[in-house]
């Protein structure tokens, strides 16, 4: 599906875009793979890691409108992975989330459809679903700005990431600590492997008509499992819910379930406003209206992952 084409992805330097790079360089021969991102130091990295692959880096931020929109021009797939996505850090710098993860969003969906790129996929995050922290609201507004110009959007819950809490849990086990941190003995969070988000947005790219929301049916995991599955012999030690953090994560709301297709495996979530029909994929599979609007939560999921589950996750980083 990606052979021949150029495929540009923003944020390409984070931890969804190298395993979205690994993944399209293993299945597919893209005619262009670009990796559009800030930092020159992670560019700098990745083309080492990714040495002799046959990828562009392009400098450059979300925030400017004309660097974006050079940076899509011949380009026939963009993937906008880029933002601004520590919950702690946003909520102390909410202009600096704004201006990436919405103003950066519009700026990419203003070039996109100057460039008219036809498969235009956002990422993004369960934190967006009832928003009660400045991340989540900023995406919240990322995902309408992408709908209502006719862009998909694949919403996510936790994937093992830089910054995530397992690679934190890691190095406290590897520099000798007694006890791991835990915010709330109940916390609930939905979780895919990296893998399985990159898997889950290659086939969005295939599925998509635009305007519609993708969400992926996923277990859940109990925060404590993840502490026990980074540390298995360490105490856990509960230390009260952060600032802008919820107990549980939301991935499909009453509201959304109520005009939302189900297919094996997710949902389609159809824009408010829009002619489009979306009851059949790519693959010819009809979703089923879901009959009874229901709230997808990580606390009622009807699947949920032990440590021991996580530990035998190949990528559980
Ligand atoms: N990790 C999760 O559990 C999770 C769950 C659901 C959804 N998501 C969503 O998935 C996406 C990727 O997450 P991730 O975990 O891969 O994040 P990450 O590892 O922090 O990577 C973020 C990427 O965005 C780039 N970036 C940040 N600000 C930018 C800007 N203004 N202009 C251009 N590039 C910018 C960063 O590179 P530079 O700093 O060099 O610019 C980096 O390449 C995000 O949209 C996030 O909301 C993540």
């Amino acid at each position: 599906m990606l052979t021949g084409k150029a495929v540009l992805i923003t944020g390409g330097t984070g931890s969804f875009g190298q395993g979205f790079v690994r993944s399209v360089l293993a299945r597919y021969k893209p005619a262009r793979l670009v990796v559009f991102s800030r930092d020159e130091q992670k560019q700098y990295e990745m083309r080492a890691r990714f040495s002799g692959a046959p990828m562009e880096y392009v400098l450059g931020d979300v925030r400017d409108y004309e660097t974006v929109r050079r940076a899509f021009e011949g380009m026939s797939v963009i993937v906008h992975a880029a933002a601004l996505k520590q919950v702690e850090a946003a909520e102390q710098n909410p202009q600096e989330a704004i201006k990436t993860n919405i103003n950066g969003s519009a700026n990419v969906v203003t070039a996109a459809a100057a460039c008219r790129i036809q498969r235009v996929i956002e990422i993004s995050t369960d934190k967006a679903v009832h928003p009660v922290n400045i991340y989540g609201a900023t995406k919240f507004v990322a995902d309408k700005i992408f709908v209502s110009a006719g862009f998909s959007v694949a919403r996510l819950g936790n994937f093992s990431s830089r910054g995530s809490v397992v690679p934190y849990f890691r190095r406290l086990a590897a520099e000798g600590a007694a006890e791991l941190p835990v915010t709330d003995a109940r916390m609930t969070r939905f979780w895919l492997t990296l893998t399985q988000a990159v898997e889950f947005v290659l086939a969005c790219l295939e599925r998509m008509k635009g305007g519609e929301i993708f969400v992926p049916r996923v277990p859940s995991v109990r925060t404590v499992d993840i502490a026990k599955a980074a540390g298995p012999s360490l105490k856990v030690k509960i230390v009260g819910i952060r600032p802008g953090e919820r107990l549980h994560e939301i991935l499909l709301s009453a509201q959304e379930s109520a005009r939302a297709l189900a297919f094996t495996g997710y949902y389609v979530v159809p824009p408010v406003v829009g002619a489009s029909d979306y009851s059949t994929d790519a693959a010819g599979e009809r979703g089923v209206p879901v009959k009874e609007p229901f709230e997808y939560s990580s606390e009622t999921n009807d699947r949920f992952l032990t440590a021991a589950d996580l530990r035998k996750q190949e990528d559980f980083i």
